[in-house]
């Protein structure tokens, strides 16, 4: 009889710690639903680099704008990046630096035909240089390259020509660890 209440005890210890870690294990996937939902909708580009979400908090290193397509661009940097701008430590850039240039069409301002804007709602696309010498050592560059199309971010490229564009077209600026920016300066 004692044996029997000690085991009924033990079973019942059992079955709460068993229910308490369930609902921690709820309360856990419930919380992780956004950020995972988040990843999801967006593709990993075809040689597995991430769209790094949190872009639209970076701070902005410089803008472009270029004529020949009409287009407006904002360039980005994420905190690695933004505190080398500054340092002026930026031929190489330290490894974890991101890059990230955002692309619109080009409008006149609404009220103001002679200043030239991004058209907010042609959103062209998002890309990113991703600095790691260890993980992009087989490019040749040290960094890692990645676009997402329009509003649907569409995941840019495929397998043959994906960073080998990018790269061909940055070469002019090998000798600047293959970045075009130079980072705006203020007083
Ligand atoms: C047709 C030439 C061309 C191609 C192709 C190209 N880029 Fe660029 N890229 C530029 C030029 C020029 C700039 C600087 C002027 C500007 O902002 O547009 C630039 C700027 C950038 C910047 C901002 C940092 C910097 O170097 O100034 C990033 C990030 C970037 N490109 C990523 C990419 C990625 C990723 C690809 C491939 C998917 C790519 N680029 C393909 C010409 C090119």
């Amino acid at each position: 009889m004692k044996k029997l209440t000690l085991h009924k005890t033990k079973t019942i210890k059992l079955l709460s710690i068993l229910s308490i870690a369930s609902s921690l294990l709820l309360l856990q996937s419930c919380s992780q639903k956004p950020s995972t939902k988040q990843v999801q909708t967006v593709k990993a580009n075809l040689n597995g680099i991430s769209l790094p979400h949190n872009y639209k908090n970076w701070k902005v290193i410089s803008a472009s704008h270029r004529i020949d397509n009409q287009s407006m661009r904002i360039i980005l940097g994420n905190d690695i990046a933004i505190q080398a701008s500054r340092n002026k430590q930026t031929n190489p850039w330290p490894d974890g630096s991101i890059l990230g240039k955002i692309v619109f069409k080009q409008k006149a301002e609404d009220n103001w035909p002679t200043a030239i804007a991004p058209n907010v709602e042609e959103f062209t696309h998002a890309e990113f240089m991703f600095k790691d010498n260890k993980r992009f050592a087989e490019n040749g560059t040290g960094w890692g390259w990645a676009r997402w199309l329009g509003d649907k971010q569409i995941p840019y490229g495929d397998d043959n020509d994906l960073d080998q564009s990018c790269i061909a077209c940055h070469t002019p600026v090998k000798n600047k660890d293959w970045v075009y920016t130079t980072p705006i300066k203020l007083p």
